[in-house]
């Protein structure tokens, strides 16, 4: 299934061509890109987005390796039918990529405006982000263990999405470094309970910013919460200063540039 080569780099690649995967947050930003590298060396792919979502018109675009399941990842029902979909159209499940997020910038407490952190606003990020993500891997999980497994005992990989911010979140992070800490907190255990069926699961840690997450509504304190980020300790790790000069320094859509810089 696998079939790996060395390339001239002495890089251990791995053949995509024939592979099946599934794909949250796939109808944008990381998530179709990957789908994009993926259909184009030969995978088959299922972009599992928000209804409300373009995957149907993203998945046309990738062409007949490609699909579109309308699905929230908080939910067993959308999942399961999304899998249900892959199955039905290419077969089986060997890869899974979780990168639907979403993200909320606000201070634990807004001393100012005299105003807590709301906890729907917390329960909503830890939903998407962390039960979301354990949902797919959950159910994913039982997919890949029929597959047949290859010459190294493998059935499938799953690669989940956390961020920098888990390890160095800033101001107004506390729910997204949170969810994302949850997803780098859950990969080890993960990992041990399905190595015995021959899944494989990490997880990445982006820390330069993409420009992406366009669509989130982010209320509130960006003006303030800029003049404080900028105050900090630029991060030890690689790309994170940058990502924040970058998301901070851009004019237009401030909210949105928020939300990016802390990614
Ligand atoms: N953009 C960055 O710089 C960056 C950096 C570090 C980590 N990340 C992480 O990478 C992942 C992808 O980020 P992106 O920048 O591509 O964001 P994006 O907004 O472009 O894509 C996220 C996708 O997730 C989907 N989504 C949201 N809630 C969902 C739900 N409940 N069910 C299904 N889909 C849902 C959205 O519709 C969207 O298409 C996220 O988890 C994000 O936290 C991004």
């Amino acid at each position: 299934m696998w079939g790996a080569w060395v390339d001239s780099l002495g890089m251990r690649s791995v053949e995509l061509s024939g592979l099946v995967a599934v794909i949250t947050g796939g109808a944008s930003g990381l998530g179709l890109a990957t789908a994009e590298r993926l259909v184009g060396q030969g995978a088959s792919a299922v972009l599992l987005d928000m209804p409300t979502s373009n995957g149907e018109e993203q998945a046309k675009k990738l062409g007949k390796s490609c699909a579109f399941a309308p699905t929230d990842v908080t939910s067993e029902k959308d999942v399961q039918a999304a899998l249900a979909l892959a199955k039905e159209k290419f077969g089986r499940v060997d890869v899974a990529v979780n990168c639907a997020g979403i993200a909320v910038a606000l201070k634990t407490y807004n001393v100012k405006r005299n105003q807590a952190h709301t906890l729907e606003d917390f329960q909503r990020v830890i939903n998407v982000n962390l039960i979301g993500t354990f949902n797919v891997i959950r159910l994913v999980a039982g997919e890949m263990g029929q597959n047949e497994p290859d010459q190294e005992g493998q059935r499938g990989i799953i690669i989940n999405t956390a961020s920098v911010a888990a390890y160095e979140g800033q101001v107004g992070q506390a729910a997204y470094s949170a969810s994302k800490g949850g997803i780098v907190g859950m990969t080890l255990p993960i990992a041990r309970d399905l190595a015995p069926m021959g899944i494989r699961v990490i997880t990445i840690a982006p820390g330069k910013p993409i420009p992406s997450l366009p669509h989130l509504g982010l209320g509130g304190i960006h003006g303030q919460l800029r003049g404080e980020a900028k105050q900090q300790q630029p991060s030890s790790i690689p790309g994170h200063r940058e990502a924040l000069q970058v998301g901070l320094g851009r004019g237009g859509d401030r909210v949105n540039m928020k939300a990016r810089a802390g990614l």
